[in-house]
Order: C-alpha cells, then structure tokens, then sequence
C-alpha cells in the first residue's frame, strides 16, 4: 500500500483543527494520516488523539523553529489561528506569517489556510458606517486573517483558502446562545436585521477540509467558502424555540447597541455582523452549501445539529 500521506493539524485539540483531525481519522483507508500538533502533548485532548490513532507533536504557533519541525515531512498543512487567545491582528498575522514561512521551509505540497475576508476591502477606513478599531480595521479577526492570504502566496506555498462561517458551537462555548430578556423569556440577540447569515457546525470545517484535500490540486490557488445553511436571526430564534421546547425570541438590535455591550470584543464582533449584513449577497454567495455538501456529505443542517446538541446550550434563567 502506498505511503500515507501526512497532514500536520493545528489546533487539533480544538474546534476547527479537531474537526480535521477527526475526519482524517474516521477514514482510515483514505490515503491521510494526521499528524496532530498542540502546545502540550500530555493533555487529555491530546492523549485523546494519539488514542485514536494521529501522531501528536508539540509546536507553538509563536516559535517558528517548532513549527518548521513539525511540519517536516508531511504532505500538507491545516493552518488556524486563534485570535481570541490574544485578541491582536497584528499577532494573528505574524502566526499566519510563521506558518507561511514554515510551510514554505517543509516544501508542503498543499496548505488550506483557514481565513475570513479582508472586510476594508469592502468597507475602507474612511467608511463612517462602522468605527476603525485598533487604528487600522473594521473587524479585526476578519482583517488580520484575510490580511495575511498575501503571506502564503507571496511565499509560493500551494495553498487553499477556506473562508469558514459562524459556528453553531458559538451558542455553546461563546456566550452566543440564547439569554433571558427583561420578561425572563429567552431571547437571541444578534443584529442582523431580517438578513441572512451562512453559520455551520465546526466539525463540518474540518469535514470540508478533508473534502478539499481529497480532491488532490483541484483547489490550490483558489479560494472556497463553506456554510451548513444561510440563516436569518429569525429562523435561528425559531429552530432553538423547536429544539429546546421553550420560546426564543429573536432580538434585533442595531449594530451599535451592539457594540456597546462592552463584553471583550463586542465592537469587533458588532461590526462583523454589520459587515455580514450590509453584504449579505457577497457574503452568502462566497459560502456556497451545496458546494459544502459536495466536500462533505455529510454537512449538518441547523435542525441536525440542535438535535444533537440542545442539551449542551447553556440556560441561564433570570437574575
Ligand atoms: N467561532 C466562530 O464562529 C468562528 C468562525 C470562523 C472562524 N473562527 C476563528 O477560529 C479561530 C479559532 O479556531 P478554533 O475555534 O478551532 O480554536 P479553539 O477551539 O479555541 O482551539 C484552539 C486550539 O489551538 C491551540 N493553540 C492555542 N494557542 C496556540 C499556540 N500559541 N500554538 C499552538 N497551538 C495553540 C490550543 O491547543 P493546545 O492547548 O493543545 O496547544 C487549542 O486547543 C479564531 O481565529 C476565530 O477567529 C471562529
């Protein structure tokens, strides 16, 4: 049988990586093997993997050294970064930039870069529709990451460039489910208007991902968007008050209350969500779902995934 052909995963202890890493896994006559890397190889998550079969190395995103090692001799690369440990384009970007570079270095044969759109391109800094944060951006962990597409093309790696979607795990893990309104009842707060969003489940990111490697070079150089479904605020309320069996209403703020929520974060996010509704043609149209259920047949639909996760979606009740 022929030789494996090595993906090294990053974040493979998290959200997006651990999608990819498990597609890989469940498919083991595939052709991939995974190649998981993580800052502490003795975590439980890590020791997880290595349990189901993935090779698992230590690398930190902020050492290139470690990076260049653990991509020696691997096929390709899954390429995140996690802006909301640090909250920093500028250190996003030099992630992105050390990936790049240590891509480049291993000579990989193909790199999906997992990145969001360069919104100023959209929206420069003299658009007084939204607030410039930072000095320098509308949604800092769009910009930073559509920012540095120019590293892995400047640098000559074959590269993917996979513009993901709000994950449905958001209203788990995130601070993004529903919450009690004044009345007690429970209400979605997200201001999108009447517009509608591309949102997915995170484990269909790494599934589409793996979709995207199997297809060998069709998608180097090129740039592909995903989604499970294009929702509005109303029909995501509605699908949580079917799931969960209580009300939830859908609350549709203005962007600008939004971002004065003061919550860390709440200016970049309100203006990402302007960004999504003032755009939604380009936006939806850029994440194609039938493109994504192509990739991955396997690709969840929103009523799919609140059956099977309704029960993790924290409550709270009123104060
Ligand atoms: N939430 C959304 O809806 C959404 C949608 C699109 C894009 N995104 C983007 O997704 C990115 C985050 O991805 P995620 O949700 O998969 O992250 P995550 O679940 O928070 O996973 C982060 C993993 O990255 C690893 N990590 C953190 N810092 C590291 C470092 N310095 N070096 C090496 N590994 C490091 C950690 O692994 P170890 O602790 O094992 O090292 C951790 O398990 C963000 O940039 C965000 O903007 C989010």
């Amino acid at each position: 049988m022929a030789e494996k052909k090595i993906i090294a995963v990053l974040g493979a202890t998290g959200a997006q990586g651990g999608g990819m890493a498990r597609a890989i896994l469940a498919d083991p006559n595939g052709g991939f093997a995974v190649r998981a890397i993580t800052r502490d190889t003795n975590s439980e998550k890590a020791k997880a993997l290595a349990q189901a079969g993935a090779e698992v190395v230590a690398a930190d995103v902020d050492d290139i050294e470690s990076l260049k090692k653990a991509f020696q001799g691997a096929y390709g690369a899954f390429c995140v970064t996690f802006f909301w440990v640090h909250f920093s384009p500028e250190k996003e970007m030099a992630e992105a930039h050390a990936m790049a570079q240590a891509a480049k270095h291993a000579g990989l044969k193909h790199v999906i870069w997992s990145t969001l759109e360069d919104t100023r391109n959209w929206v420069p800094l003299s658009d007084n529709r939204m607030p410039t944060l930072h000095g320098k951006y509308k949604v800092p962990h769009f910009d930073g990451k559509g920012e540095s597409n120019k590293f892995f093309a400047e640098a000559g790696v074959p590269t993917t460039f996979l513009l993901t979607a709000f994950y449905w795990e958001n209203f788990i893990y995130f601070g993004a489910g529903p919450q009690p309104g004044p009345d007690g009842k429970l209400v979605l707060t997200v201001p999108l208007g009447d517009k509608k969003m591309p949102s997915i489940a995170v484990e269909d990111i790494g599934k589409c991902a793996y979709g995207i490697f199997k297809r060998g070079s069709e998608f180097i150089g090129k740039t592909v968007g995903i989604a499970g479904e294009h929702l509005t605020g109303e029909q995501m309320a509605a699908g949580l008050t079917r799931a969960l069996g209580q009300e939830v209403r859908y609350n549709s703020v203005s962007p600008e209350a939004y971002r004065s929520f003061g919550f860390p974060g709440a200016d970049d996010l309100g203006n990402m969500y302007q960004f999504k509704r003032d755009f939604e043609d380009y936006y939806c149209g850029a994440r194609s779902i039938e493109f994504s259920r192509s990739l991955n047949p396997e690709l969840q639909t929103y009523d799919q995934w609140l059956a099977e996760n309704k029960s993790l979606i924290p409550l709270k009740t009123a104060a």
